[in-house]
């Protein structure tokens, strides 16, 4: 048997790279996709780890980062995604020694704390062995749609979505930074089509994804300064999202009764939320985080 080595990803690695996400998950993510989120996050450099077996790719771990305000000060938040080892490779520790080294990627980019939306295969690995601990789980809130209404006027990105969240930053519990810079990569500049809508002081952005097998549209990002104006908002949402069958969302930390209002209710689905302070506090909770399903890497 050879030996397997943990390595830093190069471009011409990409083949087996998406070879194996197609070998696990069935298909794999475009070459455009990989590149616009490792290679063009505004935020930190790309970190992406592969377990290496004499030239075959047997593992892969990356990761992304963000600026964050965790308990009032800015920071970084690295996020490890996109993990997968070869099933003919599981067991040998493959994904424990890739977290080590995007760890210490994240140590050195300067992250004070990683976080992970998880999932069953990977969750119980990061807590009950590598010290991760669970913050919350976030509950998926979803409204039925009709399909009615005329779809509303998208717009580009630009300073208005920036002063927006900054209004609004001051009343929100440690959450990621929406700066124009990170809308623009996250949203604008992705090949996923997301359409952005505007009220007089705030934004919300709608994404569109197959959720087991139902057409559904889902509230990416929602800022607004006032009930008032998150129900205005929502209600474009409803009409940005025709031709989907549902409208999703996580409740945020603030006016989440203007979700209700609009007619959300709470699905059985949850996304469960971990993290590992690295130099710093990692706060848990409900009421510690405010997430939206844009902040998550699969939405
Ligand atoms: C999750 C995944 C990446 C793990 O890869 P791996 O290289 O086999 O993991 P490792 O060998 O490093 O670690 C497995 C360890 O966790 C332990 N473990 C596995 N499942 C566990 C569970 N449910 N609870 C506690 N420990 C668990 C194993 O016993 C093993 O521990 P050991 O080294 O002491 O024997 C792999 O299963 C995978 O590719 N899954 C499909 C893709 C996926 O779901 N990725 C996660 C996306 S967030």
């Amino acid at each position: 048997m050879s030996e397997l080595q943990t390595i830093a990803y190069e471009p011409s690695r990409l083949d087996g790279v998406l070879w194996l996400f197609d070998r696990v998950y069935g298909e794999a993510p475009s070459r455009e996709e990989f590149a616009w989120w490792f290679d063009r996050n505004p935020v930190g450099p790309r970190t992406v780890f592969l377990a290496d077996d004499g030239g075959h790719v047997a593992g892969v771990l990356g990761a992304s980062f963000y600026r964050a305000v965790v308990a009032g000060r800015e920071t970084l938040a690295a996020l490890p995604l996109w993990a997968v080892t070869d099933p003919d490779y599981r067991g040998r520790g493959i994904f424990q020694r890739l977290n080590a080294a995007v760890e210490t990627a994240a140590r050195d980019a300067g992250a004070s704390l990683e976080l992970g939306f998880t999932n069953p295969q990977a969750g119980p690995i990061y807590v009950s062995k590598l010290g991760w601990s669970d913050v919350h789980r976030l509950r998926i809130w979803a409204r039925p749609l009709a399909g009615r209404g005329a779809a509303p006027d998208p717009h580009e990105v630009g300073e208005h979505e920036e002063r927006a969240y900054r209004e609004l930053a001051p009343r929100l519990p440690s959450h990621f930074v929406r700066d124009v810079a990170y809308l623009r990569w996250r949203y604008a500049s992705s090949p996923r089509a997301y359409t952005l809508v505007r009220s007089a002081n705030g934004y919300a952005i709608v994404g569109r994804k197959r959720v087991r097998g139902v057409r559904a549209a889902f509230v990416a990002d929602l800022v607004a300064p006032t009930l008032r104006e998150t129900r205005a908002l929502l209600r474009t949402c409803v009409r940005a999202a025709r031709g989907a069958r549902v409208l999703l969302a996580l409740l945020p930390a603030v006016h989440a009764r203007a979700y209700l209002a609009t007619g959300f209710v709470p699905t059985p689905e949850t996304i469960r939320l971990i993290g590992h302070a690295l130099d710093g506090p990692l706060p848990v909770g409900p009421r510690a985080w405010h997430f939206t399903l844009g902040d998550t890497d699969y939405f």
